[in-house]
């Protein structure tokens, strides 16, 4: 590949690989979206300050926790701190993703989480891109924030990905792309 136009790190945590899937959607939606793009999937715990450093756009995702984001992503956030001294993220573009599995019908503390991962951006004077409502598969997989799974039944058991979840995720990561054309390239 030529020197891509566009760097992506999807950094992500997933346990039982609902989160995983949504990741690897965005990534597919990226990829077609435009065709001179780098995209590396990468575990949270394996992401290093350098890696986010060297992305045009960041997208975090993670399981809903206990009403947040699993400590895995956290580390990632708290450990990239000496980043925000710099203000080395400063201008990259953000995008978040999260996977739930939203007993009650509330969504278990999902919008709160995503969030949550917003706030991390905006710290650091990064610019966030939502989900817009029109996308593909929003009704099933959207949020204002970005792209979110409820992953459980109404028993409270694990009922798994749709495929309107992860149309939305793809729809999301085509969009990012979008943005990211129009803002880092001009
Ligand atoms: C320790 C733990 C805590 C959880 N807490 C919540 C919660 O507060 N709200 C929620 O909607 N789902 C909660 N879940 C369910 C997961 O978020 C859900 O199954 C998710 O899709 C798992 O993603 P993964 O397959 O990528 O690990 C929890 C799961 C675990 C393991």
């Amino acid at each position: 590949m030529p020197n891509p136009d566009i760097q992506v790190l999807i950094a992500y945590h997933s346990d039982y690989g609902s989160t995983e899937k949504l990741a690897q959607a965005i990534a597919s939606g990226m990829r077609s979206a435009h065709n001179n793009v780098s995209v590396t999937l990468q575990q949270a715990s394996q992401t290093t300050a350098d890696d986010l450093l060297a992305a045009d756009v960041l997208v975090f995702g993670t399981p809903v926790h206990m009403g947040g984001m699993a400590w895995q992503m956290k580390k990632l956030i708290d450990d990239a701190g000496s980043l925000w001294m710099e203000n080395a993220l400063q201008g990259k573009l953000g995008g978040v993703f999260a996977s739930g599995s939203g007993f009650g019908g509330a969504g278990g503390g999902v919008e709160l989480t995503m969030a949550a991962l917003h706030a991390n951006f905006l710290e650091h004077g990064m610019i966030v891109v939502g989900l817009p409502k029109n996308a593909l598969g929003y009704a099933d997989g959207g949020l204002h924030w970005g792209v979110y799974a409820r992953t459980g039944n109404h028993e409270g058991m694990p009922s798994g990905i749709s495929d309107s979840q992860l149309t939305s995720a793809r729809s999301y990561g085509a969009y990012l792309l979008e943005i990211a054309g129009k803002i880092l390239r001009n």
